[in-house]
């Protein structure tokens, strides 16, 4: 047990190693044993504008001292901008948002805004996904962090991924039939067909691996959520706000999903806020129908003024395009990281978020994060599942990437091959 009066998440709290965080700037951050760690993970995934972002703390400050109290149909210039911010960067045809306090929040409320307009109760999702940690989103996670739950809501059914590198249809990328696309349209008349009110895909499953989709499987989905009038629901919690070098995930493919849910980067992590984008073939159901949703906090004020000014921050500083043109260097160092590596290893990225998949018994990853510790870099090391994860906040330099990803090379080479310290350094976050 720790000594600290409050729970740790996702792990018996006799395994914690807590640290304290002190601050931060830019993709660094501080630790109060005077550690200067190199966020390569953007903490939770959350902080795509960076640490210590004046322009965004000061217009929380400013949002406090204006107005921080409201009600749900009150209306204030931060909620109307960042509605009407978060329409255009969705694109032609999105026409309502409904904020959330987070990502979870954000599915539940996909699922109650689905099944109130189709008039259906399943719900399709994928096993190598994660949704969120509140019963419904809980439900259409596929990952570890469900089963202990279950049973969860009725009605959620899950299929296999777009896992190219470990195809769970026994396929080559080369030769298959995109059998991880099809299967969902298969399952939707299987199910019975129209009864699935929707289908929530990650763009990319970011946490549970980075599985990159092959270009036609997105448009496959599509077609066949059509023809089912299932809604597609991309979940874009990890990947939107410019993760993989588009503003959306979904926009690499050409392809426009009935919502958008989404969280972390909207007000990266500098307040607690997510939202629900809506199509309007979606939204006119609610013109004659009450939407049967709400929070207290429903477009926190404070909130809203952090997203606005977060937004800001990624077009002022030019950062989806920033983050497309570092893509290729991640991958590139990756890639050059793989190659000297002594065990069979594989490669996925898209713009700022990658993962490296590494064939290694448990303890060669124990002696992988002791070497992030000694070299202070934070990344997302799942030894159970053999990966890490690399998420760096998009006002990364070119330079900071590089001279961090070698460092990580350095110390996965020392790690795999055996050699490297198994004790992780005292006073710092667990990689
Ligand atoms: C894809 C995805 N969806 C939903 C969530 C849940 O978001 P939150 O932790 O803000 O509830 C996460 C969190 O990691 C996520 O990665």
């Amino acid at each position: 047990m720790t000594e600290y009066p409050f729970f740790f998440t996702w792990t018996a709290q006799s395994a914690v190693k807590p640290f304290e965080l002190t601050g931060g700037q830019g993709a660094w951050f501080t630790t109060s044993d005077g550690g200067r760690w190199l966020d390569l993970g953007a903490l939770a995934y959350q902080v795509n504008a960076g640490h210590g972002e004046r322009r965004i703390t000061d217009a929380i400050t400013r949002q406090a001292d204006e107005l921080a109290l409201s009600m749900a149909n009150a209306v204030y210039p931060a909620k109307v901008e960042l509605a009407e911010r978060l329409l255009a960067m969705a694109g032609p045809g999105f026409s309502k948002v409904f904020f959330t306090l987070s990502g979870a929040e954000a599915n539940e409320n996909a699922i109650k805004i689905a099944r109130q307009v189709t008039g259906r109760m399943k719900l399709l999702s994928r096993y190598r996904s994660y949704h969120g940690a509140s019963m419904g989103a809980l439900s259409l996670t596929g990952d570890w962090r469900r089963p202990p739950l279950e049973p969860g809501i009725p009605g959620v059914v899950h299929v296999h991924d777009c896992y190219c590198d470990r195809c769970p249809f026994g396929q080559e990328l080369a030769t298959c039939k995109r059998e991880c696309a099809t299967t969902i349209g298969q399952t939707l008349a299987l199910e019975g067909a129209r009864s699935i009110a929707a289908v929530f895909l990650e763009p990319v499953p970011g946490a549970n691996g980075v599985l990159v989709p092959p270009d036609d499987y997105w448009p496959i989905v599509r077609e066949a959520c059509t023809a089912d009038g299932a809604l597609l629901v991309a979940d874009e919690v990890l990947t939107g706000f410019g993760r993989t070098g588009k503003p959306f995930g979904f926009q690499h493919w050409n392809v426009v999903p009935d919502i958008i849910t989404c969280a972390k980067g909207l007000a990266s992590g500098y307040a607690t806020i997510g939202a629900v984008i809506v199509h309007e073939r979606v939204a006119r159901h609610f013109d004659a129908n009450v939407l049967a949703c709400g929070l207290t906090y429903y477009a926190h004020p404070i909130a809203c003024a952090a997203a606005v000014a977060t937004m800001k921050v990624y077009e002022e500083d030019g950062m989806y395009d920033h983050a497309a043109r570092l893509g290729p260097v991640l991958r590139r160092e990756l890639d050059a990281c793989a190659r000297r590596l002594p065990a069979k290893s594989y490669v996925r990225s898209l713009g700022l978020l990658a993962a490296l998949e590494v064939e290694a018994p448990a303890d060669a990853w124990t002696r992988l994060g002791a070497e992030l510790s000694r070299r202070k870099l934070s990344l997302h090391v799942d030894g159970k599942r053999g990966t890490a994860i690399f998420a760096p906040p998009l006002c990364i330099g070119e330079e900071e990437l590089v001279t961090g990803m070698r460092s990580f090379a350095d110390g996965a080479v020392a790690a795999f091959a055996g050699r490297g310290s198994k004790d992780a350094a005292s006073g710092g976050p667990e990689p």
